[in-house]
């Protein structure tokens, strides 16, 4: 799957995003290493902790379905900026894509491609807890 596809889907799925109150629509489409590609949205709440984020959307539908290898994500957000991951996310998906790509789009600069390993340098993983 070629990374302007990816991100076209992100587009569709940044248009169910459940943003009433911050009005920060964010959509992300997730290719596993097993070639199914999984759809995220932003899905607010009144309290507003229990926010989840278009990222962890498509990454806990992917481990629902038994994806564990992600390959890459493709994260867009409706004012047409670069959508760089939060902090909760780069965690979360640290977990399943350590070497994993994350392609951010921006309406004037385009796709750009970061490697997650640059959004969280020495990340935290399973093997460290001993
Ligand atoms: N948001 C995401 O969906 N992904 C991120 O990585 C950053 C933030 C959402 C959460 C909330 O609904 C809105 O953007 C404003 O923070």
């Amino acid at each position: 799957m070629e990374n302007h596809e990816l991100v076209a889907l992100a587009k569709t799925a940044m248009e169910r995003a459940y943003a009433p109150y911050s009005k920060f629509q964010v959509g992300a489409a997730l290719l596993a290493k097993d070639g199914r590609v999984f759809l995220g949205c932003n899905v607010e709440n009144a309290s507003f902790g229990a926010t989840i984020c278009a990222e962890r959307t498509a990454a806990t539908k992917a481990v629902s379905e038994g994806a564990r290898e992600f390959e890459k994500i493709a994260i867009v957000a409706g004012s047409g900026d670069y959508a760089a991951p939060c902090g909760i996310c780069r965690q979360f998906l640290y977990e399943f894509m350590p070497d994993g790509e994350v392609i951010l789009d921006s309406d004037e600069e385009g796709m750009k491609v970061v490697r997650l390993n640059d959004f969280l340098p020495m990340g935290f993983r399973g093997e460290d807890i001993k």
